[in-house]
């Protein structure tokens, strides 16, 4: 994977270069700060870097100098532009107010021409990316079509051949070489990922597998979902797959007697944070709504249901921890991202409504659980027209969100309940983070 690293400080500059090397150039950029951090990046992926853009100074360090000595010493052939209003001897300069001339310049120095972008596209369009983070861990007799990965050059070459052994070491090899997609044709691409949903499926309805294996497999079930919805949407398969990966998180959770034992399981067994947090989430609110008069049971499938579908559109890890309207633009992600992110909740919610016998309410909750009426953006106050188990939800995921991001031995819950207390001082936010504070844990 050919991928742009780009060190720039200046908040414009960077979205400004970023955006435009990603639409008219088609390369992945990777956004770092300071030149140690580009060498740390370069040491794990030896392939993985096709140019580098840098700033001339980054705090406390003469970043084109350490890069350009970096490359020189270890040889590495990695093309170098210096964003600098004056030019440097010898190196590559480009004054910022000429951003322009960074695109083309590194088209240049890619050998990227635009006939090649168009190519490409045309290419592209034939065929469907598959993330290969979600076929890890999957056996498949006979893989029901080929499979492709691009070459350098642009090229879909044939990796698996349809009928063949579906082989995981090559998978687990592309994963750990960084590749993000393999490629199926385009009108295969259901036949493709519905024969991993029944075997994660037939899994998943296996009552006898033990709580680590369950754990592991459960995460593969919401990925294949989250998978299935983007190509085709909520059909049957998606379905039957999505109930059986609601009702094993809830075997998952009520395995754990209290939400340590769970945290531990999960820090063990789970890959992504999106799972990870899900699960959490999920636990807490079923320990939430247990401990007040007017939780039910059904109400707890319904937060289980929740926790499966709420951030179900989102793509990254990292995305999933976005709750607030600065950590978004933190991100620096290109607007059609950034729009997809802050209407991840009317989105999931809109998907929702078409499921049939989705839990009462269901929806609504979905679509407020930023705090948000129209599930646009995240709330800056506690609007007390939330729905009461939106309100549960919002405040159990953001305790999961603690819970997962402190090591066990720094966690100080009275710290963290004063901070809730602090922002939820009324109502039944309040009572939320009442009923918290007498959890034993
Ligand atoms: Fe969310
Ligand atoms: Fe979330």
């Amino acid at each position: 994977m050919d991928r742009i690293i780009l060190i720039e400080r200046d908040v414009e500059l960077r979205k400004l270069l970023s955006m435009n090397l990603d639409v008219y150039l088609g390369l992945e950029v990777v956004c770092l700060e300071s030149a140690q951090e580009l060498i740390t990046y370069h040491s794990k992926h030896l392939d993985g870097v096709a140019l580098i853009i840098s700033n001339k100074f980054n705090e406390g360090e003469n970043t084109s100098k350490v890069i350009l000595d970096y490359l020189h010493e270890g040889e590495f052939p990695i093309p170098y532009i210096l964003m600098n209003s004056v030019i440097v001897e010898g190196v590559n300069t480009i004054s910022p107010e000429k951003w322009k001339d960074a695109i083309r310049e590194a088209g240049r120095l890619l050998k990227i021409t635009s006939k090649d972008m168009a190519a490409k596209n045309k290419k592209l369009k034939k065929f469907y990316p598959i993330l290969v983070e979600n076929l890890l861990n999957i056996k498949v007799e006979k893989c029901a079509c080929d499979v492709y990965q691009i070459t350098k050059s642009n090229e879909f070459m044939i990796i698996i051949e349809g009928g063949e052994e579906f082989p995981s070491i090559l998978i687990d090899e592309l994963h750990s070489k960084g590749v993000k997609h393999i490629y199926v044709h385009k009108e295969m691409r259901l036949k493709f990922i519905n024969q991993f949903s029944k075997q994660v499926l037939s899994i998943l309805s296996d009552d006898s597998i033990k709580t680590p294996e369950r754990t592991k497999v459960t995460e593969i079930g919401l990925s294949t979902v989250s998978n299935m919805l983007s190509m085709g949407g909520l059909d049957q398969d998606t379905i039957k797959l999505a109930d059986a990966t609601v009702s094993s998180m809830s075997k998952v959770i009520d395995s754990g007697n209290t939400l340590t034992d769970l945290l531990k399981t999960l820090q063990e067994n789970g890959d992504s944070y999106l799972f990870k947090h899900s699960m959490m989430t999920a636990a807490v609110g079923v320990a939430i709504l247990s401990r007040l008069d007017w939780g039910n049971e059904d109400q707890q499938k319904t937060i289980s249901f929740i926790a499966l579908f709420h951030d179900i559109t989102l793509t990254e890890d990292r995305y999933a921890k976005v709750s607030t309207r600065r950590e978004l633009s933190e991100l620096r992600l290109p607007k059609a991202e950034e729009n997809k992110i802050n209407k991840h909740a009317y989105d999931a919610a809109e998907l929702i409504r078409e499921y049939p016998k989705a839990p009462y309410s269901a929806a609504s909750i979905i679509l407020q659980h930023h705090g948000q009426l129209n599930g646009m953006g995240f709330a800056t106050t506690n609007n007390s027209s939330l729905s009461p188990l939106a309100i549960v939800f919002k405040i159990a995921e953001e305790y999961a969100e603690v819970l997962l991001s402190v090591e066990p031995e720094f966690f100080d819950k009275k710290n963290i309940l004063k901070k809730f207390h602090k922002k939820y001082p009324k109502g039944m936010f309040r009572t939320v983070v009442d009923v918290i504070e007498d959890f034993r844990n």
